[in-house]
């Protein structure tokens, strides 16, 4: 097939692209590029790379294509509360004129990145798909509003999936070190002290990038009257934030580095939920695999252990690299694009193509 992956510069996006030709699929990318195009670098002569913005895409992008694996957007509580306007449009608007342009289009298979954190505020329990959820954050709430788009549009020939993804660890080309293991292991790495605010009793699903890349290539590839309009949580298991701070610092003084769990103070946002894998795997057969300790040594394997100054780049969080692009937008009164943003604001000057629109 060939598939439209949106976001696919992004930490899933490039890890989901390298698995879709992996199994012998052609891949378009549609993407902003607000982390410019060194993710995607290895890929560039197997991909076809179009520089758009999702709220914005032309007629052409859709031509040729059989599937779409849709991830563009803000993709977390920070970054979609900080611009609440833009998040929606990206993530619920431009979802739902996506899904519709395919339907109209004929292409029938698409499967969307929704998140696991709808379900928060549930209360305690261990949620499956059925759950009357109430999503609280602009985040999950314009996540759920691009689900309600997708599976109003389910029939007919159209056939998304929609999959609840739990908090993603694991090694990409296209690092975020804004994810709790990720961010562990550069605390760990850079400070020696893991902070666990309010004890960090919460509940967290996660999953890793890889085994999130495999439930897009199974729903895509699989048979459509077994996924059609369906709702998937992907996610290996449920841990205690608490939890996670042990496996992290278990794994760093395996490496022989001692690391201090230290307790904070509760953030402003407190996330707290758990669910269930349990329908993904009786429909598809597939129960994502690898555990936390697999990923944690994968990633001490690729991140630089000796030498990790370069971790604290704001590059690999989300929120301080959008509201630094914004800076550098702002400072030069729109002379600057994002692709001169992108360059100006990081120290490996990787984007370089121009563009005029606006950050968010
Ligand atoms: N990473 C997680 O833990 C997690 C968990 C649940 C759901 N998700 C969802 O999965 C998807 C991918 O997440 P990620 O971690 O790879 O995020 P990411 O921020 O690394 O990637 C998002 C990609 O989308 C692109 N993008 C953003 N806005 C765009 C726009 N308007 N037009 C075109 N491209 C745009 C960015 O340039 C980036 O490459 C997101 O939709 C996110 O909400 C992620």
């Amino acid at each position: 097939m060939k598939i439209l992956v949106t976001g696919g510069g992004g930490y899933i996006g490039v890890v989901l692209c390298e698995r879709l030709l992996d199994a012998g699929h052609t891949v378009r990318v549609l993407d902003r590029l607000y982390w410019g195009r060194a993710p995607l670098a290895h890929l560039r002569e197997r991909i076809e790379l179009v520089q758009e913005d999702v709220r914005a895409i032309g007629p052409d992008v859709l031509d040729g294509i059989d599937g779409v694996a849709h991830l563009a957007g803000l993709s977390n509580d920070p970054t979609a509360e900080y611009n609440t306007e833009a998040n929606w449009q990206m993530n619920a608007d431009a979802t739902a004129h996506l899904a519709a342009a395919c339907k109209q289009r004929g292409i029938a298979r698409f499967s969307f990145g929704s998140s696991a954190s709808i379900y928060d505020g549930l209360g305690d329990g261990l949620f499956d798909e059925s759950a009357a959820v109430q999503p609280r954050g602009a985040y999950s709430r314009s996540k759920f509003a691009a689900e309600e788009s997708l599976r109003s549009l389910a029939g007919d020939g159209f056939h998304p999936v929609i999959l609840r993804q739990g908090t993603v660890y694991g090694y990409s080309p296209r690092m975020r070190l804004d994810l709790v293991v990720n961010t562990f292991i550069k605390d760990a790495l850079l400070r020696g002290t893991l902070f666990l605010h309010g004890g960090g009793w919460m509940w967290r699903p996660l999953v890793d990038v890889g085994d999130v890349a495999e439930a897009h290539l199974r729903c895509l590839e699989a048979d459509a009257g077994t996924v059609s309009g369906e709702t998937f949580n992907v996610v290996h298991g449920n841990f205690q934030i608490r939890q996670l701070a042990m496996l992290v610092s278990g794994s760093l003084s395996l490496h022989e580095r001692s690391v201090r769990l230290e307790d904070a103070p509760l953030p402003k946002i407190n996330r707290n939920y758990r669910c269930t894998n349990a329908k993904l795997t009786a429909a598809l057969g597939f129960t994502p695999h690898v555990t936390v300790l697999e990923s944690i040594e994968r990633m001490l394997a690729k991140l630089p252990v000796k030498d990790p100054a370069g971790l604290a780049h704001p590059r690999f969080y989300n929120i301080d690299w959008m509201t630094l692009l914004e800076d550098v937008v702002a400072t030069h009164a729109g002379e600057r694009s994002i692709w001169d943003a992108t360059t100006a604001a990081s120290a490996n000057g990787a984007a370089t193509q121009r563009s005029s629109a606006p950050i968010l």
